[in-house]
């Protein structure tokens, strides 16, 4: 299949674009950069040994985007092009609001115009709120605390009401857990801009000793050891469903999570990591973070049943994969 990836110059789209062509598919890549580098395609090809068509757009621009579409003669989209950084998203609500509603309505409108019937849609284990653990598809999405949340349940209801009005077009909204790791080569991974605020960026730059010590949000959570539990998951395995599900895509509206449905915490994965790259990660216990949420991880079976995709990597190979990109990394 030819297939758009919007975003694919970032974090989860670059690793979901050496997935894609290594099942076979072709990739056109459109990205705006406004939090990648071009050198990342560079590194899919080299990774792959295949080329990528590359546009430098931004996905709310309908014109120039509405080309790319007349230009190829695209099977289904991937549309990972979004803000997502959840403090900046309480600053910034608006340009979050923009960024990532218009984007997925003007590219949905673009499926109609021409005829595109699969869209797939990187939508996050934030929709559920604080329901109970496991989350499960059926569930009933729960407010989040903040506009980035937010715009991912509106994308999903959008995208929802577009298949509604079109039986023809089929999309698969899919609910990532927390991805972490990266490709095994060490050419891409996650580099995010600035102090990192998610756990695996942040606790690799200690060991790397760009950051003194990991603060440890929180030890009297009603968990394991008292620190917060995720369901962290391998950015390859993400990749891969990706390609199940737009390979697999049923009629209509297909929802699924993302993850292992394997809850680790804080200070497990703290362990995992020394064990991995024997290194010792210095770390104290500070307050709670505000707006988190005691354990959160996928109910993972209906991904299995119906697309036929688990993950298969460990906490292991995550820690080992991310640490292996971040000391490579010159950033
Ligand atoms: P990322 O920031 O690395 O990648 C997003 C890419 O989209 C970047 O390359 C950025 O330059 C591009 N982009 C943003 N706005 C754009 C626009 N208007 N036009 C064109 N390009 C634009 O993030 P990621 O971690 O790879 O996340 C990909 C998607 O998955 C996002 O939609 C994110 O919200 C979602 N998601 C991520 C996580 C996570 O933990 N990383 C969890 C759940 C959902
Ligand atoms: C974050 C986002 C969430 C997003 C998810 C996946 C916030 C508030 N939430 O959630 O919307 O869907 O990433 O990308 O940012 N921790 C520390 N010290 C740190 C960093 C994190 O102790 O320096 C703890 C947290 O309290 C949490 C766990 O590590 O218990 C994981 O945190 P993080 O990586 O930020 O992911 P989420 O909290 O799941």
């Amino acid at each position: 299949m030819n297939i758009l990836v919007t975003g694919g110059a970032g974090y989860i789209g670059s690793h979901t674009c050496v997935a894609l062509i290594e099942a076979g598919h072709t990739v056109i890549v459109v990205d705006n950069l406004c939090n990648s580098k071009a050198d990342t395609i560079d590194r899919v090809k080299e990774i792959t040994n295949k080329e990528v068509i590359f546009y430098k757009i931004d996905v709310t621009d309908e014109a120039k985007v509405d080309k790319v579409f007349l230009n190829h003669d695209i099977d289904g989209i991937i549309h990972f092009a979004g803000l997502k950084a959840v403090g900046e998203s309480v600053e910034k609500p608006l340009d979050y609001y923009y960024n990532n509603l218009v984007g997925t309505m003007i590219l949905s409108k673009l499926c109609q115009k021409y005829n595109v019937n699969k869209f797939v849609f990187s939508s996050s284990a934030t929709v559920y709120g604080n329901n109970t653990v496991p989350f499960v598809e059926t569930m009933e999405l729960l407010p989040t605390t903040n506009p980035y949340g937010e715009t991912k349940a509106m994308s999903e209801r959008i995208l929802t009401d577009v298949v509604k009005a079109n039986p023809d077009f089929s999309v698969s909204l899919l609910r990532y857990f927390n991805p972490v790791g990266a490709h095994k080569s060490g050419l891409i991974g996650e580099a995010p801009n600035g102090i990192p605020n998610n756990l695996m960026p942040y606790v690799a730059q200690v060991a790397k000793g760009k950051l003194e010590k990991l603060r440890v949000f929180g030890n009297d959570y009603p968990t394991v050891d008292g620190t917060g539990v995720r369901d962290y998951i391998h950015v390859m395995d993400i990749a891969e469903g990706h390609v199940a599900a737009i390979e697999r895509l049923n009629e209509g509206v297909n929802i699924f999570n993302l993850g292992t449905g394997q809850g680790t915490s804080v200070l497990q994965l703290v362990k995992a990591f020394e064990e991995a790259n024997d290194i010792k990660i210095s770390y104290e216990i500070v307050e709670r973070r505000l707006g988190d949420i005691a354990e959160c991880y996928a109910d993972a079976s209906k991904a299995k049943r119906e697309l036929g995709w688990q993950a298969r990597r460990n906490i292991i190979d995550m820690c080992r994969d991310a640490w292996r990109f971040e000391k490579n990394y010159e950033g």
